[in-house]
């Protein structure tokens, strides 16, 4: 599969900013094999999430999806980490050989000496008392100009976006594989209102489908 060919089918909208996520699961929903995500991928959806990041203003993570991919995204432009913690190590590569300082989303429960830490190394965000707003946040990433925004995950993250009404689209790759287990769903957190979405394409690859929806309209 030409990935370079399926860009223009992904062209953010006029409409910003616009928040997609990106996700890959099993054909049952899960979203890692035995704590590996990489185990549900392959080459095509490697370089189909590379890709994406470069169509975007913004690359969204949450902490713990950060710590387990351990680099900066070089394909971002900007790396944007939600974390009440800030359990990051701040001299490391992930913030001195990053492009450009990440952002750092946080809350006013975040440790004040990481805080601090956080400020000398990243562009940073308090956004909400005991919890970050995601609402908030992303409102405030926008009005920082960074309108094209794509969230890679993890699921905890995913669904406090979907939760603030934040989730303007789903780009979900389905991996030919059936695993059961406990892995999470694509969003993990309480449930939301039922939020109906359209399908803008299905894409096959070998035997993977990349999914694209949108919100539906109206
Ligand atoms: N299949 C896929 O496409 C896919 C995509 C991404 C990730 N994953 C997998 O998902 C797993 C991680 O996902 P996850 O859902 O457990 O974690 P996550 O969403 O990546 O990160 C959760 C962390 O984000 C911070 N956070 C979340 N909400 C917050 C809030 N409201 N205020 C302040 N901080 C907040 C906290 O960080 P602190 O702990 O620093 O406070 C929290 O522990 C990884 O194993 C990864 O491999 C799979």
């Amino acid at each position: 599969m030409d990935v370079s060919a399926m860009l223009e089918q992904y062209a953010y909208p006029e409409t910003t900013p616009w928040l997609r996520a990106n996700m890959i699961a099993s054909l049952d929903g899960g979203i890692q094999y035995q704590g590996s995500t990489s185990a549900l991928g392959y080459a095509g959806d490697w370089a189909l999430m590379q890709r994406l990041r470069t169509l975007a203003d913004v690359v969204i993570m949450g902490a713990t999806t950060v710590r387990e991919y351990g680099s900066y995204p070089k394909e971002a432009r900007k790396l944007a980490i939600v974390s009440r913690s800030l359990r990051f190590d701040f001299d490391g590569p992930l913030f001195t050989e990053a492009p450009a300082p990440p952002v750092v989303i946080t809350c006013g429960a975040a440790p004040a000496g990481r805080l601090r830490e956080a400020e000398k190394r990243a562009e940073v965000m308090v956004c909400g008392t005991d919890s970050t707003d995601m609402g908030m946040a992303l409102r405030q990433l926008g009005d920082r100009g960074y309108k094209r925004q794509l969230c890679e995950g993890g699921p905890v993250v995913l669904a406090q976006i979907a939760a603030a009404g934040w989730l303007h689209e789903l780009c979900l790759t389905l991996s030919p594989v059936i695993t059961a287990g406990d892995a999470a769903r694509v969003l993990d957190g309480p449930a939301v209102d039922m939020q109906r979405m359209e399908l803008c394409h299905a894409i096959q690859d070998e035997n993977y489908l990349y999914l694209r929806y949108r919100m539906a309209q109206g």
